[in-house]
């Protein structure tokens, strides 16, 4: 075999840039954020870092088919049907909800022919990343694995290529050990031995480190284990938010809410992790419970969509969307609307939001880190109150200075949106401040150069 020229290589199933195909043939390029985005940046140039993603859409994979790419950046065109068993049937289906603890009657998994036919898929596509890693790095190269898509990369690049340095990053919770125990026996020793055979394995917390060893029933071995909590990036965030895109959709935003309104900022993709139909309840159970706030707040929920080739993405749609409408009609008056709900992504908008937040409620039932909790007090024009999940990881760090809460406890969540209106503004902002810093504690580059330098060290 010989080998390619990276020295630095990084693998996710969603990549830097995605394409769609213009009204005139032209293929039209958009470019995403993230921490691996700028941290890859940051990496010196004549390391040849090589990014290896999947084609996603139409036009990604006629970008693939025209040769067109971003440099540095290499999208392998996985038949769809493959990657469609793999990404939504294993990864988003299986793994998430495994990790997430999502599974509920009747949405219980059932591991019969099916799974396997799709397990197989899930093994294909972890094999064509491993080929091309394998194609791209130069000797002893450094190649970061990120998320739970691709859990059998470690195992097929090891035994492609032993000189590798190989690293795997979760993005995700890891499930304990009783709830992984979901999962068929050669599965779980499958997605186990795969990752062990990385020299380093991270996780944005303690808590899922210790869950991912708990489950290891012969212990780690010589694969260490990193903790890097992600942190926002503070110098992006607060010259994007101070674009005039942002402050005419400030502008826009203040008219909806109305004069002297308070606001409760939510921004979640239609997660069914993101607790978005409890947090509603909790609101409602605010305006039964307390009419002082009638007339007087105004909750922004901008739930985005995400996989919706999954019927129960779609269903979770319907239901945010049903139970903001029932609010609106019971309490709603002419000039007043208490659930402003928008469902089209806008990241403008999400930071027009941000800054003119009074409370930003982040109540999800278990999520890996949460960057919306971290991002707000960092654009927080006058200080913003958080309502924050104890089941967040990013509760960790935040937690002294937010309102924590039990996500399924409707009514301790409504609470602590009653304390977050009433906390007065100075004890909001200096609040905000100490969760500003918290949150910028550990920025994207430096998150992705500590995981390269604690593989190559
Ligand atoms: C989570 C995962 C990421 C994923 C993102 C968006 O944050 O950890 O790997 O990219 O969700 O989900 P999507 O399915 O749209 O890529």
């Amino acid at each position: 075999m010989t080998f390619g020229a990276s020295r630095v290589l990084v693998a996710s199933n969603r990549g830097p840039v995605s394409y769609s195909v213009g009204e005139d043939g032209s293929l039209v390029a958009k470019r995403g954020g993230g921490g691996v985005v700028s941290g890859l940046s940051a990496i010196d140039a004549d390391a040849g870092a090589l990014w290896v993603c999947s084609a996603l859409s139409d036009g990604d994979r006629e970008a693939v088919r025209r040769g067109v790419g971003e440099p540095g950046t290499r999208m392998l065109d996985i038949p769809a049907d493959v990657h469609a068993d793999a990404y939504n049937g294993i990864a988003n289906s299986v793994l998430w909800f495994v990790h997430h603890m999502l599974y509920q009657t009747p949405l219980e998994p059932v591991f019969d022919g099916e799974f396997r036919r799709q397990w197989a898929s899930y093994e294909a596509y972890n094999r064509a990343f491993a080929e091309a890693l394998a194609e791209g790095a130069a000797e002893g190269a450094a190649v970061l694995v990120q998320d739970y898509h691709l859990c059998l990369v470690p195992g097929m690049l090891r035994a492609l290529r032993p000189d590798l340095r190989i690293g795997h990053f979760s993005h995700t919770p890891w499930a304990p050990p009783d709830y992984f125990a979901l999962l068929p026996n050669d599965i779980r020793t499958q997605l186990l031995t795969s990752l062990l055979a990385a020299d380093r394995l991270g996780f944005l917390t303690q808590r899922w480190a210790d869950a991912f060893t708990a489950c290891c029933p012969d212990g780690t071995g010589t694969t260490g284990i990193g903790i890097h909590p992600l942190g926002a990036d503070a110098d992006f965030l607060r010259d994007r938010a101070d674009q005039p895109d942002v402050r005419d959709r400030i502008a826009s935003l203040r008219e909806e809410i109305g004069d002297g309104r308070l606001t409760i900022v939510r921004v979640d993709r239609t997660e069914l992790s993101k607790n978005i139909v409890r947090g509603l309840l909790a609101y409602r159970h605010l305006l039964d419970t307390r009419p002082e706030w009638h007339d007087r707040v105004v909750h922004v929920a901008f739930a985005y969509p995400s996989r919706q080739d999954l019927k129960v993405y779609r269903d979770y749609m319907d239901e945010v969307q049903r139970v903001a409408d029932e609010i609106n009609s019971v309490y709603g008056t002419a000039t007043w609307t208490p659930v402003l709900l928008h469902l089209k992504d806008d990241f403008a908008r999400s930071l027009a939001a941000y800054r003119l937040a009074d409370v930003a409620l982040v109540n999800p039932i278990r999520d890996g880190m949460n960057l919306v909790a971290k991002e707000v007090p960092v654009v927080s024009d006058d200080g913003c109150a958080l309502v924050l999940s104890r089941e967040a990881g990013a509760y960790g760090e935040l937690r002294d200075d937010a309102i924590t809460v039990n996500p399924y406890d409707v009514l301790e969540t409504a609470d602590a949106l009653h304390e977050a209106l009433s906390m007065p503004r100075e004890e909001r902002a200096e609040r905000t401040k100490r969760l500003a810093a918290a949150a910028t504690a550990l920025p994207p580059t430096q998150w992705f150069l500590d995981q390269l330098n604690s593989l190559t060290s």
